[in-house]
């Protein structure tokens, strides 16, 4: 067999990266080669996006980007995979005639016959959720050239219903991983250098398997994550609040290689919007977690996502976000304007009622705020002493090395003859809005 190259790009979270990963293995047991350059590959694969309209739209115009590639290779297949071929589903080949290929994330061990399908001219398309599949039997193929830092799938969809989310409808019903395989793609991380694994899923908080009368959840699955190598760190993403478990706290404490940051998403500080959100948490609730947090583990770093503009969210509401994330301090923050998406309970029931002009201000009220507390958290670690794990050569000198804190923050250093996937100490002496500066010491 001749082998052919598929060239795939991935768009929104680190779910879709991970993902990403399956898909090339899966390809790779059916002749494909994963190649970086599109302009060679006779299969082109768009992993895509639904959170926002923002996501979708920027994957409509890659797609009118790339379309001249088909005129000039007419024999190339170009396929559409991920959340948004599972929310557009057929209709996505109707807006665009490219695109001959559909899988939705349950699908993909399906896409050598929807290859198949596609090459002999039809339009193939699987977009089934399923009840089961977690790819656990399937070795991703790690694309990323750093070779420091990866991410395990532990868990796919989601049971949460918040009111504004797609995910739910685009990834089907939550299922956990078996945690055995799990902790074997660790191992296997590790032989092959990796020095960092981040434990992916919706809410990884609400993972758990059983198997004859014996269950795991996460605070084990991660003790058992932590307990591989001590030298491998352990992140995982993403928890929510209402699930975030005093027990988990202690498991972090507990184990230093579990990386001392916790992205805890608040989308709002307004429990009246939190209560239409269907978050199943209030303020004062979540203010709780984070005081849990800041007395277990108190070295550990708090990133939050904010939505603003929710449906019917009034001044009042937003200025309780705004004293939410001033009272939590939090180090990073993820910020979106609320985007109605079409099939969700808000779109279903709720008016996306706050006009343009208003959520666009309110969302730059909040990174303002944002800019101020991040350089405060920087700020708080000059003189201070870190572990940092060395990822790369720094972007701006080939002198200078960048890595990670465990807090997750970037700090940049004299290279002083250490290589990426080391452990350093370093002190850091400045900082700019995004990165600590220091040395190792
Ligand atoms: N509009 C804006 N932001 C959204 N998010 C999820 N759905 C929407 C939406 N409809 C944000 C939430 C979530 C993050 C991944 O994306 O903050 O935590
Ligand atoms: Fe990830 Fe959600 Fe975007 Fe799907 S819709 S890629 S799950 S962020």
């Amino acid at each position: 067999m001749i082998d052919k190259k598929v060239y795939i790009e991935t768009y929104g979270c680190q779910m879709n990266v991970a993902d990403s990963e399956v898909v090339v293995s899966i390809l790779k047991d059916h002749g494909y080669k994963h190649t970086g350059n599109i302009g060679e590959a006779e299969l082109i694969l768009i992993n895509t996006c639904s959170i926002r309209d923002n996501a979708e739209q920027r994957i409509w115009g890659r797609l009118k980007a790339i379309s001249h590639l088909k005129k000039k290779k007419p024999g190339i297949i170009i396929g559409l995979i991920g959340c948004m071929a599972e929310r557009l589903k057929e209709s996505v080949m109707e807006k665009e005639d490219i695109v001959s290929l559909l899988a939705g994330p349950d699908a993909y061990r399906d896409l050598p016959s929807l290859i198949a399908e596609a090459e002999s001219g039809n339009k193939a398309v699987n977009v089934l959720l399923s009840r089961e599949e977690t790819y656990a039997d399937i070795s991703p193929v790690r694309m990323d050239s750093k070779g420091v830092t990866s991410f395990v799938s532990i868990m796919r969809g989601c049971n949460n219903m918040c009111a504004y989310c797609v995910v739910p409808y685009v990834r089907g019903a939550e299922r956990s991983r078996e945690p055995g395989s799990i902790i074997s793609e660790i191992k296997n991380l590790r032989d092959k250098g990796y020095r960092e694994v981040t434990l992916l899923g919706q809410n990884v908080n609400s993972y758990l398997y059983s198997e004859e009368g014996h269950s795991v959840s996460f605070p084990g699955l991660l003790e058992k994550a932590a307990l591989v190598d001590p030298l491998i760190r352990i992140r995982y993403s993403t928890s929510h609040p209402k699930d975030l478990s005093d027990e988990l706290l202690h498991v972090m404490a507990q184990y230093p290689n579990i990386c001392r940051h916790i992205h805890l998403p608040a989308q709002s500080g307004s429990s009246r919007v939190l209560k239409l959100m269907n978050r199943e948490y209030s303020r004062e609730w979540y203010m709780k977690r984070i005081s849990a947090i800041r007395s277990i583990i108190p070295d550990c770093a708090i990133s939050t996502d904010i939505i603003a503009g929710f449906c019917t969210e009034t001044e009042e509401d937003h200025n309780e976000t705004l004293s939410l994330m001033e009272w939590a301090g939090y180090d990073f923050a993820y910020m979106f304007k609320y985007s109605e998406r079409p099939g969700t309970k808000a779109a279903r029931k709720l008016k996306d009622d706050v006009p343009d002009d208003v959520k666009t201000r309110r969302l730059n009220e909040i990174i303002a705020l944002q800019n101020k507390l991040s350089a405060r958290s920087k700020k708080q670690d000059v003189g201070r002493v870190f572990e940092v794990l060395i990822e790369d050569r720094s972007k701006r000198s080939e002198s200078r090395l960048s890595g990670r804190t465990s807090q997750n923050k970037v700090a940049v250093f004299p290279a002083e003859g250490r290589k990426k996937g080391e452990y350093v100490n370093v002190k850091i002496e400045g900082c700019t809005p995004a990165t600590l500066l220091g040395k190792i010491i």
